[in-house]
């Protein structure tokens, strides 16, 4: 039997931030340390998925491998078995598998992706591949049969699509893919009680994201320890003068109480605080020390170390991949 797979990917397409270190890669390294020997980890960079929105192409390759590298700056045990880095577009297995499955999977449910409408929904310019990127991800995670996905909240309508498809593959072609457990599950698995958003500190009525044009409210991994601490003591709160954990009345406060206890800290140390100032300075502190941290690990990264991880773990899932490719062109016919 194989181990039980826990399966993460981080797209490369802009700068790394606090929202995907706590969503996505913390649960991930954690994992990683507390249960070495006992799962498969799979650490990926969507690296097709990168240009589903604008960027930059002649930073692509460079920004891939950056994502691997902090990944091993966030503490990822890189020398211990079973742990596979690797980008999506050198394995051809991902591609061909979402053909297959986008012939299985209909336009009314990927029109009804949120993340679709926000970021392009109702244009006439808007590509295809932002549409449909939500099958590439399900070919990511049912490649690999997949059982545990740490993702933040924004992900998990894509999460849930992937259950669905492998489930109406399963019913129509026999058990071809393993389901990835239900989210409720997931956030059990990972110790949380549900997905995790960090909010933009300017605007905490949405999400922290790579994507925003000022980056004003957006932490950088790569942000310099003054720049942290200066947005986040500049992080917009409300005038009620008095701390209480509330997302719908306090939005701005209960991000700052969310970072803080993701970061080890504890909300009631500060609950009722008529200040918002202490609490702004904790979170600063904790988050800096974060930051430093990183970024010491991140000058310490071996870069010849690291190609050869990449390139060993691209060809071991390839073999992967490509089994679990031929079972499935076998069921459709295309295969004997
Ligand atoms: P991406 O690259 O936009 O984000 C990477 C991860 O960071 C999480 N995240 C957040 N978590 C909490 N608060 C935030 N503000 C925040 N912003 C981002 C995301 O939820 C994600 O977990 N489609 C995916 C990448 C992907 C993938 C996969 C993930 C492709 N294939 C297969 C898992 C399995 C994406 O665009 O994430």
């Amino acid at each position: 039997m194989s181990k039980p797979t826990i399966l993460t990917g981080l797209r490369a397409n802009n700068e790394l931030h606090l929202g995907n270190y706590l969503g996505a890669m913390l649960p991930m390294v954690d994992m990683a340390k507390q249960k070495t020997g006992e799962y498969r980890f799979n650490f990926f960079v969507p690296d097709l998925h990168s240009f589903t929105t604008p960027i930059d192409h002649g930073q692509l390759y460079e920004q891939a491998l950056d994502n691997i590298r902090a990944y091993i700056a966030a503490g990822l045990p890189v020398g211990v078995e079973d742990i596979h880095v690797y980008r999506q577009s050198f394995i051809r297995a991902h591609s061909e598998m979402t053909w297959i499955l986008s012939c299985f999977s209909y336009f009314g449910e990927m029109s009804r992706m949120t993340q679709f409408k926000d970021k392009g929904g109702g244009s006439d310019s808007v590509s295809v591949g932002l549409f449909s990127y939500p099958i590439l991800m399900a070919a990511d995670i049912l490649l690999y049969d997949a059982k545990y996905v740490p993702v933040g909240d924004d992900q998990t309508q894509h999460l849930e699509f992937t259950r669905d498809i492998a489930e109406r593959m399963n019913s129509r072609f026999g058990n071809l893919f393993e389901l990835p457990l239900p989210v409720k599950k997931q956030h059990e698995f990972f110790g949380k009680d549900q997905g995790l958003r960090i909010r933009d500190l300017v605007d905490p009525t949405k999400k922290m994201s790579k994507s925003d044009e000022t980056g004003k409210g957006v932490l950088f991994l790569r942000d310099a320890p003054d720049v942290i601490r200066k947005k986040i003591m500049g992080a917009t709160t409300d005038s009620l003068e008095s701390v209480s954990y509330d997302h719908d009345k306090q939005p701005g406060v209960s991000n700052l109480l969310d970072i803080l206890t993701l970061l080890g800290g504890s909300k009631d140390d500060f609950i009722g605080h008529k200040q918002y100032g202490p609490l702004k300075n904790e979170v600063a502190d904790r988050v800096v020390d974060l930051i430093e941290n990183f970024q010491a690990r991140l000058g310490e990264v071996d870069d010849v170390d690291i190609l050869q991880k990449v390139e060993v773990s691209e060809e071991a899932m390839s073999q992967i991949a490509d089994s679990k490719l031929f079972m499935v062109q076998e069921a459709l016919g295309l295969r004997k």
